[in-house]
């Protein structure tokens, strides 16, 4: 069959890779996709907000599954389009999106349910936000509504913080039109654990578990980033934790979703916090993670495109999931300056190390080929330098060795991907 992958980040590249591994697939398009992804896939220059160019290609081609990986077009509305074209798109729908889409909602549909989450207050107009923070104890999360690549997010120690995260997000319009409205939120301590399900509507099948590292520099210092590295398993995520998290959290969220009419078929990221008084939801996106596909998809043994058929056709209930008793680590390598100002268009030099290896894997994110073909920086975060290995140490031992065979000018990464592996 043909298949064809929507995005061009590195969980782009990680969803090719395991459909390059399905017995079923013939051949694979990447719209817009990058350098790394080319040797996979044939990459076809369409921006991923372009929902008729890509519609008009996948039914130029016949292509017989659509994947939409980022979260922009699912929130605004790309698989509605695709579907009505008449093509199979693997992804929620504009309706679900908005689980991803809309904090406000996430939070209202949370409460309404009965949902463990952080406390909130929902607010579209400044003033009353500001006078609601004379009221409330610090810390305090403000939270942009809407998409803010994983960046409208503000912990603020003082009111004065506060009243200035405020201003920048709902008058200064940090994020854009994200900030029309904003949750104020509790702020929760405990371990985060990133859990991906695959969803059909009706059942859920969680992946394994897995926990990012958002701060820019080593010891969770530095602004929140996209996410600079993962690890998978987490060890924190026990069975017990799991049997609660299914009972109170990844059910609950799914029959919410049915009920007010909007059922969820896709991958349900639930961002969690482990806290004294149990699991509670930081945020929920309406796809894979990013890094997280980048060691959970390798771990995973199921042919990809059995379970995505699964769950666009109703029958999830008879899949059962499969991975691997290893453990994986991703490094990201990020242009100097990430998450904020940065120069690109600098040579990779030592990919060719990664050919052939199915122990070790460079996905790339922001790379392209220049005019001479050369692969070269694109982007903020640019490579997930990833391995596997039979446990967590081994597994960050090999992807720190991984990252010594690759480089280019202005790299950086955090040295301490997977500190808390010697915590538990
Ligand atoms: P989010 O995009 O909602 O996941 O937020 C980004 C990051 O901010 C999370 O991964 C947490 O590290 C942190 N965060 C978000 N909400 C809270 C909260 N209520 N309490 C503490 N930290 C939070
Ligand atoms: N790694 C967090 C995210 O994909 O939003």
């Amino acid at each position: 069959m043909k298949v064809l992958v929507v995005g061009s980040g590195g969980r782009e590249h990680a969803i090719v890779r395991q459909v390059s591994r399905s017995a079923r697939v013939d051949k694979i398009y990447c719209a817009p996709g990058n350098a790394g992804i080319a040797e996979l896939a044939q990459c076809v220059p369409i921006p991923v907000m372009e929902f008729d160019k890509i519609a008009s290609f996948a039914k130029q081609e016949a292509v017989d599954l659509v994947i939409v990986g980022p979260d922009d077009p699912l929130v605004g509305g790309l698989v509605d389009v695709l579907k009505d074209a008449g093509l199979r798109a693997f992804g929620p729908d504009k309706k679900a999106a908005i689980l991803e889409g809309s904090k406000a909602f996430s939070k209202d549909l949370m409460k309404k349910y009965g949902i463990p989450t952080a406390s909130y207050e929902n607010f579209d107009d400044p003033d009353k936000a500001l006078a609601y923070l004379e009221t409330v104890k610090m810390p305090i999360v403000l939270k942009a509504d809407g998409l803010a690549l994983g960046k409208g997010v503000l912990i603020c120690n003082t009111l004065e913080e506060a009243k200035e995260g405020v201003a920048s997000i709902m008058v200064g319009k940090q994020f854009g039109s994200a900030g029309n409205r904003m949750v104020v939120e509790e702020f929760m301590t405990g371990r985060e654990v990133s859990v991906l399900g695959f969803c059909d509507g009706r059942t859920i099948r969680t992946m394994t578990s897995a926990q990012d590292h958002k701060r820019a520099h080593d010891h969770d210092e530095g602004l929140n980033t996209g996410g600079m590295g993962t690890f998978s398993p987490s060890p924190f995520y026990t069975d017990e934790i799991h049997k609660i998290c299914m009972e109170k959290i990844y059910l609950p969220t799914v029959e919410a979703m049915q009920k007010e009419g909007r059922p969820f078929k896709g991958v349900i990221f639930f961002g969690l916090m482990l806290t004294q008084d149990g699991p509670k939801v930081l945020e929920y996106n309406a796809r894979f993670g990013d890094p997280e596909a980048q060691v959970v998809l390798p771990r995973m043994e199921n042919d990809i495109l059995d379970v995505i058929d699964a769950c666009i056709d109703g029958t999830l209930d008879q899949i059962e999931l499969k991975f691997k008793d290893n453990a994986a680590v991703c490094v990201i390598l990020a242009s100097e300056g990430y998450p904020q100002k940065y120069e690109k268009g600098f040579p990779i030099r030592g990919l060719e190390n990664f050919k052939d290896r199915d122990d070790i894997f460079c996905f790339h994110a922001g790379t392209k080929f220049d005019e001479q073909g050369q692969v070269v920086t694109n982007g903020g975060r640019v490579l997930g330098v990833t391995a596997l290995g039979d446990d967590l140490k081994a597994a960050r031992a090999n992807a720190y060795e991984a990252v010594k065979l690759v480089d280019f000018d202005n790299a950086f990464c955090r040295s301490d991907i997977g500190h808390a592996i010697d915590e538990a």
